[in-house]
């Protein structure tokens, strides 16, 4: 779908891309020429991953640590620019959920969460952009959300509350650093099965089989076609695109919107009689 090497001048720092869909992007992104540097708070998996990239051909580099520290986060941008001598492209990827009932949630499951993804993508986006605006060079930022950013969710509380900041903030970043020519991106992805999210947010065999069946086309993501989007948006052919929110979800959340959607349901049969009802 896209040209050989069409990220081949672009370095990129993507959080949180030792495992899920974060791992995915990375090799998707380094397949087609760019250099990668990882960051995100377990080694084992980031080894792994640029062990992975490098093995295709591909540059990878990484640094340990956790998003919601500033000082943690500088010093990993100041590693991954003396590692590949400058970054352009930041992906906010890493993430924190659970399913809690809210009225259990203690101030610091609240804080794990909003820290992560709130002040986590505020560091990173915060870091990167100071110095390309010291530069004068451009970037472009692409933030990873959810489905539920618009409409929030029962039971993932700080993480509905969390992206719902992420998304402001590309919002008004857009805008603000437009004149710089930074641009922002974000996608908000449906289910995409990741050993991460299955496993905190899938409580049941059983409900996942209801999740895929009340699904519009009765499945969930594939991997490759979040990468290809996030491609796309990273690429020069998106430079016109700024501040927009892409629902990557097969019309999930639409399915939960209008007041006769489950109507897919009602078997052919007793359409024919509504129909035949109409006619006499
Ligand atoms: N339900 C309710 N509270 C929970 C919880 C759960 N399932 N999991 C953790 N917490 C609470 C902890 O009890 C703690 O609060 P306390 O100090 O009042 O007891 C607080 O959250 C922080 O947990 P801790 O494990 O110390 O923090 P952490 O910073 O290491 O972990 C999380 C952050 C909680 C987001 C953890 O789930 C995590 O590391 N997730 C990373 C991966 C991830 O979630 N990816 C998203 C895939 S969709």
């Amino acid at each position: 779908m896209f040209a050989n090497r069409l990220l081949a001048d672009r370095t990129i720092f993507l959080t949180g891309g030792g495992t899920g869909l974060g791992r995915s992007m990375a090799l998707h992104f380094a397949e087609l020429g760019a250099r990668i540097f990882l960051f995100a708070r377990r080694e084992p998996p980031l080894r792994e991953t640029a062990e992975e990239i490098r093995r295709r051909g591909g540059q990878a580099a990484y640094a340990t640590g956790d998003v919601r520290h500033p000082e943690v986060v500088e010093a990993a941008v100041e590693a991954a620019w003396n590692a590949f001598g400058r970054v352009d492209t930041l992906v906010n990827n890493a993430a924190g959920n659970f399913l809690a009932r809210t009225e259990t949630l203690s101030a610091n499951a609240f804080a794990a969460v909003v820290g992560i993804v709130l002040h986590g993508s505020f560091h990173c986006t915060q870091a990167l952009g100071r110095r390309w605006i010291a530069a004068g060079t451009p970037g472009v930022v692409l933030n990873i959300l959810t489905s539920y950013v618009e409409t929030g969710s029962a039971y993932v509380v700080p993480s509905a509350c969390a992206k719902a900041g992420v998304l402001a903030m590309t919002r008004s970043l857009a805008i603000e650093w437009a004149p710089y020519r930074i641009r922002f991106h974000a996608i908000a992805p449906g289910p995409f099965p990741t050993e991460g999210a299955w496993s905190r947010l899938m409580p049941t065999r059983e409900f996942e089989e209801r999740a895929r069946n009340f699904h519009p086309l009765k499945r969930f993501g594939r991997h490759e076609e979040l990468t290809h989007l996030a491609v796309y948006l990273l690429s020069p052919m998106a430079e016109y695109l700024n501040g927009e929110c892409i629902i990557l979800d097969g019309g999930l959340w639409l399915r939960g919107a209008g007041q006769f959607n489950a109507l897919t349901e009602l078997p052919a049969a007793v359409w024919q009689q509504l129909e035949a009802a109409r006619k006499k």
